[in-house]
């Protein structure tokens, strides 16, 4: 088991991410899109949940194509959301209340806007032809390699005025940039440092396995499993186009910038098995992000075994220094309410505020926002508009924070940019801040608990064996000891408890939150069982 130096824990390792997707988080300016000043209004409500730090997706200028991720712009804010002046008032805020600031770095591509690709695209003379990929076209005029899109089509794009196929992994909107030119690299070092000298705490990092390419761009290889149903991408696997390893030293430098400044964090999105996830910490002399997202949570089936196995897969793939993260939501994936049920929700809730490993929850989880049927006239996702009918639709999860039963959820004095999930007006921070039964309250003293006890913070994890549909694991430190059980099934299972302890408390319940109380922990003592849905936390003791 991978030991922690608890002498000097740094922050992001005992914290809580919190991602704000800006556009839908509170608006303030009546234009029905989220904005910069509403998120300052809302920072005690942060504060007061128990994260620590907020990560904000793209708030830059941007055509907006792919609401944010498409660059025009990395210094600067888009006015839907704000100004710099704004951002800085915003930031001075969150570090007023001891929270972080980490901003969303998107290094593969920029907007068709960006004045870098409008230059490059101007001329081949152009001298920032070269930062971006271009290519002549296959000898039979079509685009140079098989590669897809991740939104769908070839990932080539022709431009008629100067005679070449440009690359975009994403929309044609976004093309890819060349991160074999060095002045790119230099011109984004400063991007990076732009902001960091601005004061924000890190970054989350865009597509990061997805930055460089191989250099001859080969075709990718087809892959034999894809079947129509899933996305077009998956016809091909992404043999050239990712995950390179030029890219681990680009990831490097990117770390070695931010050591410079200290106690900064960069997280990197990267979608790989656990062993190739794993090198992108890289080695203890040349770290690379201190945390490349984990997404097993998002993409396991719900069954305890399946979880079980992959929390123990991923712990053994991690480096000795190599701190672990969970995410268990996002604005790309499905709402996880959506996908287990109002009930399992809680379970997930205590999953994950109680494994080993930096926590990321999404805004809109913590009151448990479920399925949102988007009526066709108003899907805005691109993913979704390119491939419909494959349920690939992002927009289900970028549905703005219910605050309260006023008009529009206390969102917007207008209407929305997408519409409320439909049950806003009873699923909404005010009522369920009301309700001291409700997810709301247990993911706040599910925090508050993880704050308060270093086992679940900083603490070892042993998994332990458990009925059937049932996942749990101990979390140790300095003497004290944490069994958590989950019972991820809708049926009644034993609670077996490790060889040799007893329970000692009862610390927190997901079906009696308000009550981790003395009734419930006699009922625990005489009744050893795990109701449905039933998730506990329980401080154990020796039995002598
Ligand atoms: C990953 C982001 O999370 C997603 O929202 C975006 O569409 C793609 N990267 C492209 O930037």
């Amino acid at each position: 088991m991978v030991r922690v130096d608890h002498r000097q824990v740094p922050w992001w390792k005992k914290g809580v991410i919190y991602q704000i997707y800006p556009r839908s988080f509170q608006d303030s300016d009546a234009d029905g899109v989220g904005d910069l000043v509403g998120i300052k209004s809302r920072l005690d409500y942060l504060a007061s949940l128990g994260i620590d730090a907020v990560w904000l997706s793209p708030i830059y200028p941007s055509p907006m194509a792919d609401f944010g991720y498409d660059i025009a712009d990395y210094c600067g804010i888009d006015p839907m959301f704000g100004d710099l002046t704004g951002f800085d008032r915003l930031l001075s805020a969150v570090h007023a209340r001891g929270l972080r600031l980490l901003l969303d770095f998107v290094p593969n591509h920029t907007s068709d806007q960006h004045p870098w690709f409008i230059q490059s695209r101007s001329s081949r003379e152009n001298p920032k032809r070269d930062w971006y990929i271009w290519r002549d076209p296959a000898p039979d005029g079509g685009p140079p390699n098989n590669w897809i899109s991740d939104f769908g089509g070839s990932s080539w794009e022709w431009d008629a005025s100067t005679g070449q196929y440009y690359l975009h992994a994403f929309l044609t909107s976004q093309p890819d940039i060349n991160w074999r030119e060095p002045q790119v690299r230099e011109a984004m070092m400063a991007v990076l440092r732009f902001w960091l000298d601005r004061g924000v705490d890190g970054f989350r990092i865009d597509v990061l396995w997805h930055i460089i390419k191989a250099a001859t761009l080969p075709d990718n290889p087809i892959n034999a499993d894809w079947t129509p149903d899933r996305t077009q991408r998956d016809r091909l696997i992404q043999l050239h186009s990712t995950d390179q390893p030029e890219a681990h030293a680009i990831s490097a430098d990117f770390r070695a910038l931010a050591d410079s400044y200290g106690d900064r964090v960069l997280i990197g999105e990267i979608c790989l098995p656990n062993d190739r996830l794993a090198r992108w910490y890289g080695t203890a002399n040349r770290p690379q992000v201190h945390m490349p997202f984990n997404f097993q949570l998002i993409e396991s089936v719900w069954d305890a075994a399946v979880i079980r196995q992959s929390i123990a897969d991923y712990e053994a793939s991690l480096p000795e220094f190599g701190w672990p993260n969970w995410v268990i939501g996002s604005h790309d994936a499905a709402r996880i309410a959506a996908r287990v049920g109002d009930a399992q929700a809680r379970v997930a809730a205590m999953l994950l505020l109680t494994l080993r490993g930096t926590p990321t929850l999404y805004q809109g989880d913590e009151i448990g926002i479920g399925k949102v049927t988007i009526p066709p006239d108003r899907v805005r996702d691109p993913q979704g508009l390119r491939q419909p009918g494959l349920g690939l639709g992002r927009d289900r999860s970028r549905t703005p924070m219910p605050w309260d039963g006023s008009t529009h959820a206390g969102f917007s004095t207008l209407d929305p940019w997408l519409p409320l999930n439909e049950d806003w007006p009873t699923r909404n921070v005010a009522a369920q801040d009301r309700d001291a039964d409700s997810l709301l309250s247990l993911y706040r003293s599910l925090l508050a608990l993880r704050r308060s006890h270093d086992a679940l913070a900083i603490g070892e994890i042993t998994l332990v064996d458990a009925a059937e549909d049932v996942l749990a694991y101990q979390r140790r430190h300095a003497g004290e000891s944490l069994l958590i059980v989950l019972n991820l099934g809708g049926k009644t299972r034993p609670l077996m408890l490790p060889t040799k302890t007893c329970v000692a408390e009862v610390l927190a319940s997901t079906l009696l939150p308000s009550t981790a109380s003395r009734s419930h922990r006699a009922f625990r003592s005489v009744d050893n069982v795990l109701a449905p849905d039933e998730g506990l936390v329980l401080r154990l003791k020796e039995k002598h």
